[in-house]
């Protein structure tokens, strides 16, 4: 073969980036922000306003590892479940103690779990994430199997386990099969209009606010934000059920927010699936993770869906009733590789709607609440920006279900939106800018795994 040498019109990528699809810079700088935020056992989302371990967090940030630093993928993990409580709940928060207590609001004494029985020494919340611990583990270990990682998976199994088994247990609050969250944090999409309901029923006042620093709006506008008085629920029910030794006997007759989230239920059933895989990895018997993962899709569908919306909503265990808003939550069952052909054709189609615009050729990534809606902020959190984690699983759901088209228009237009204004914590869902903090764990770490398809 004859090498041409063709005349250059203009500059041309380095060679490495033709390599990668001209993709090499943007993962240098997607794993330049992870090995900045890097703290010795763990990842944190942000140095600035998250500046310890978060749960789901560390689950997403575990899967960009695998891509570059696999060893860092399962310390990950592991740092996480040390400090899971012996009940099994995994904390959303792990606070480092090398950082001052002030630095984050609510830091370690407004929680005081250390004095509670069955908590670890090392201070964390008494609150848990979405379980997408196990979906991750796997999914990192099928980027990069290697006997150690699957060492890693032996020795996290039984903590998985453990997880689903606090979830399912102390956590069905409604009897159905489904776990219910205390409180917005839980859902990880605090401030998302499902939890509108439910929470203006908690009494509070935002002017109690005054007597706490909230540390997030020195770091991030205030506009990006939720409000002082959310922070004065978000305070209220942490109050209520630390008052409770953050017991969950009883909830259902004193806690002030109880409420049945579809992607928290969703990932909950994916870790079934995620565990049944694993499970054929160490030697563990997959059967009963499958029994329970069909038995929650059966739940979610029975107690979720609206056929007279035709999408998922929350559910209110104190009025046993749906929350109206659509919000991205709804599209999350997509996930579930079991989810029965009527709600999978519902989802997609309110996900292609107006609402959400999901497209083979989309401009933007889905926005994290319906678009057309009167209460949607582009700018404030989870009211509207759009956010690379439930990008990543509504094509993680996409791909199960086979919708390659439109898993891949996705894919770009994420690809697209994190190459123009960098590793931001989330974006404008209608001009693609960044908003909350810079250089953000999962972004990062998500960018480098749909580069890596
Ligand atoms: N998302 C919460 C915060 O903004 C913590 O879980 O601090």
């Amino acid at each position: 073969m004859v090498n041409q040498t063709v005349p250059s019109t203009g500059p041309s990528p380095a060679p490495a980036d033709q390599a990668d699809g001209g993709h090499a810079r943007l993962r240098q700088s997607a794993q330049a922000t992870l090995d900045g935020n890097w703290e010795h056992d763990h990842t944190v989302p942000s140095r600035t306003l998250y500046p310890h371990q978060w749960s789901w967090d560390s689950a997403f940030i575990a899967i960009g590892w695998a891509h570059v630093r696999p060893e860092r993928a399962w310390s990950e993990l592991s740092s996480l479940f040390a400090a899971q409580w012996r009940d099994g709940r995994v904390p959303h928060i792990v606070f480092n103690p090398a950082v001052p207590a002030t630095a984050y609001f609510p830091g370690p004494l407004f929680w005081a779990c250390t004095e509670v029985e069955g908590a670890p020494a090392v201070a964390t919340s008494g609150l848990v994430q979405p379980p997408v611990h196990a979906l991750a583990a796997w999914h990192a270990y099928e980027r990069a199997p290697s006997p150690q990682a699957r060492d890693a998976l032996r020795r996290l199994y039984p903590r998985l386990v453990a997880q689903q088994r606090y979830l399912a247990t102390r956590r069905d609050v409604g009897g159905a099969g489904l776990a219910a969250v205390v409180h917005p944090w839980e859902s990880g999409l605090d401030n998302s209009p499902a939890w509108d309901e439910p929470l203006a029923a908690v009494p509070a006042e935002a002017s109690v606010m005054r007597a706490y620093r909230r540390r997030d709006i020195v770091h991030a506008a205030a506009a990006h934000r939720p409000t002082d008085l959310d922070y004065a629920r978000y305070v209220a029910i942490v109050t209520a059920y630390r008052a409770a030794g953050y017991r969950d006997v009883g909830l259902a007759e004193r806690h002030p927010f109880l409420v049945e989230c579809p992607l928290f239920n969703a990932a909950m059933g994916a870790a079934e699936h995620a565990l049944a895989r694993i499970a054929g990895q160490v030697d563990a018997d997959p059967g009963p993770h499958r029994e329970k993962a069909a038995r929650i899709t059966t739940a979610l569908v029975d107690r979720l869906y609206d056929p007279a919306t035709g999408t998922f909503h929350a559910r209110d265990l104190r009025t046993d009733r749906l929350t109206p808003a659509r919000t991205v939550l709804g599209l999350a069952p997509l996930i579930l590789p079991d989810l029965p052909a009527r709600q999978v054709e519902a989802v997609l189609a309110e996900a292609t709607s107006a609402r959400f615009g999901l497209a083979e050729r989309m401009e933007r990534p889905l926005p994290s609440h319906d678009r057309t809606a009167s209460d949607f902020e582009p700018l404030r959190y989870w009211r509207g920006p759009s956010w690379m984690n439930v990008n990543w699983l509504v094509r993680y759901g996409l791909l199960a279900h086979g919708r390659d088209g439109l898993a891949a228009g996705l894919r770009a237009s994420m690809i697209e939106l994190v190459e123009t204004a960098g590793c931001h914590e989330y974006f404008h869902p209608q001009t693609g800018a960044g908003l909350g903090s810079a250089d953000f764990g999962w972004t990062a770490a998500l960018l480098l795994d749909v580069l890596a398809d």
